[in-house]
């Protein structure tokens, strides 16, 4: 689908969508083209209770009087509360009707209403977005009907700032794209997406600048990631860990920001989870295909950085394995010990990200002193427990940096929540002939989760993002996401990097 920005304003081929504003109120566009239409709009108007509500649309199919295959009447609701998450969903929520209904091109003629804090570009880039990010589909596995394919070609965006609009469009575009590849990294099934393959896609990046290395099974042994190489043993798919790197920053920059050290986001890639011998159930299992959404989401957002050449190094690291049973697989009871020295007592195989992650949080520390670290997991289905599919789980030992990311997950429609750490938690790992054990008892088991995570983290700052609720969605449908895959997490830390560390 190709997204375009213009000022014409005549009325155009295609499908014309137009505001109303709260009340049934016509915006400017609306009432030209009322006019053009020989009043077809009110008259359309007085025969629906559409009164201008957010999220909600009245269609008009081949009016008379212009050349529109059809006039979309879109609300907008109360002026005041029309930002940028109410721009996008209006444009997702027509895309999402139009995309195969045999338009090819749809332009939004939607004037900025009054007491609308955004401005006349930023409206015009979240139309944009919105409607790219509903046109998404993953279709490459089966045999798509004719009356479901995409006919939507086109879209414009009838905007009085375009040269603006087109120049953020540049960079909030790279987010798309980035967003999409993280959304189809977790749809492709296990069977094909293993971890050399997850790995060898990364290498994609290369084209857009980002350095991509491949650690294989003895490049991890001679490390002594033995946690994470524990977890890997039991497959036929043998384990990796790749590093990215984006160095975007401009050399010598002031104050010495250059000399500090880069962002590191690290990301969980199991390919698939089948608990391993503490194999989880049938129903359980559904999904375990997506519990490498953190990883992709990395990758994610590695690309949005590299395309829009973000002003910042930032390093992406994934510890990719799939979590098998098998003769060769790791035991309940296994002690295994870390590249950090410190031994984890196994006691549920299933509990095998935390795994992972130790020695993925430990190598990116260790070898590149980051300024901080983030990790994106779908850690643990308590999680869902607790905060449902609205928000991530956030856990993290610097206050900055937790308010950091709450405000840029609010910005961006990614919103997460901060749980708590301690010491009473942290107690809860302990374990009798280990220096930890891989599960806490039967309560607070994101909490746990993550003391096992902080046990791997020095001084630096460290954030983790438990995701496990909102990386993949099984019944009702986020109005921007249109697969199963969300891609969650790429606009947040874009966000967070935009925000503060360019
Ligand atoms: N990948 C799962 C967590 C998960 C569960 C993600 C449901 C998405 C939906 C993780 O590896 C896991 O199995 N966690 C266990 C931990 C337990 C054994 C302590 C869990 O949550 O049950
Ligand atoms: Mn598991
Ligand atoms: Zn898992």
């Amino acid at each position: 689908m190709q997204i375009s920005f213009g000022s014409s304003r005549a009325i155009g081929p295609g499908a014309w969508v137009v505001g109303v504003n709260d009340g049934g109120v016509l915006s400017l566009q609306a009432a030209r083209s009322d006019e053009a239409a020989g009043g077809a709009l009110k008259r359309a108007l007085t025969f629906s209770r559409f009164k201008g509500q957010p999220g909600q649309t009245i269609e008009l199919l081949a009016p008379a009087g212009v050349n529109s295959s059809r006039i979309v009447l879109a609300g907008l609701g109360k002026g005041e509360k029309f930002d940028g998450a109410a721009a996008e969903r209006l444009a997702a929520g027509v895309v999402g009707r139009l995309l195969a209904s045999g338009e090819e091109t749809l332009t939004f003629a939607v004037d900025l209403p009054k007491r609308s804090k955004l401005s006349e570009a930023e409206l015009a880039t979240h139309l944009a977005l919105g409607a790219q990010l509903r046109s998404y589909r993953f279709d490459h596995y089966r045999k798509v009907g004719e009356d479901e394919k995409p006919t939507l070609k086109n879209v414009v965006v009838v905007t009085k700032a375009a040269a603006a609009a087109r120049k953020r469009w540049a960079e909030v575009a790279a987010v798309g794209e980035g967003i999409f590849l993280a959304r189809d990294l977790v749809n492709e099934p296990a069977n094909i997406l293993y971890p050399d393959e997850f790995a060898r896609r990364m290498l994609g990046l290369k084209k857009l600048g980002v350095k991509v290395e491949i650690l294989d099974v003895p490049a991890m042994q001679k490390l002594g990631m033995n946690a994470l190489l524990g977890v890997g043993q039991g497959s036929a798919h043998d384990s990796r860990t790749v590093v990215m790197q984006w160095n975007g920053a401009p050399k010598a920059s002031a104050k010495g920001k250059a000399q500090s050290g880069p962002l590191a986001f690290i990301g969980k890639g199991v390919c698939f989870d089948s608990g391993g011998l503490s194999l989880k159930t049938a129903a359980g299992m559904m999904g375990m295909k997506g519990d490498m959404g953190g990883g992709a989401a990395v990758v994610g957002l590695m690309h949005a950085l590299a395309k829009r050449k973000a002003r910042a190094n930032v390093v992406g690291l994934i510890g990719l394995v799939e979590n098998m049973p098998d003769g060769k697989a790791q035991r309940p009871n296994d002690i295994v010990k870390t590249m950090s020295g410190q031994t984890i007592e196994v006691l549920n195989t299933d509990a095998e990200g935390r795994l992972v992650l130790a020695d993925v949080l430990w190598y990116a520390q260790s070898r590149f002193k980051p300024r901080f670290m983030i990790d994106l997991a779908t850690l643990t289905g308590a999680i869902l427990v607790a905060l449902g599919t609205e928000h991530a789980g956030l856990f993290s030992n610097n206050d900055e940096l937790a308010q950091r990311l709450t405000r840029a997950g609010e910005k961006e429609g990614e919103p997460v929540w901060r749980l708590p750490l301690g010491d009473a938690y942290d107690r809860l790992v302990k374990s009798k002939i280990a220096d930890m054990k891989n599960i806490g008892g039967p309560n607070a088991g994101s909490i746990t989760a993550a003391q096992i995570l902080q046990r791997f983290v020095n001084n630096v700052p460290w954030a983790h993002l438990d995701i496990a609720g909102v990386a993949w969605q099984d019944s009702e449908q986020k109005p921007l996401a249109p697969s199963w895959g969300t891609g969650w997490g790429v606009r947040v830390l874009n966000r967070l990097i935009a925000d503060n560390y360019e």
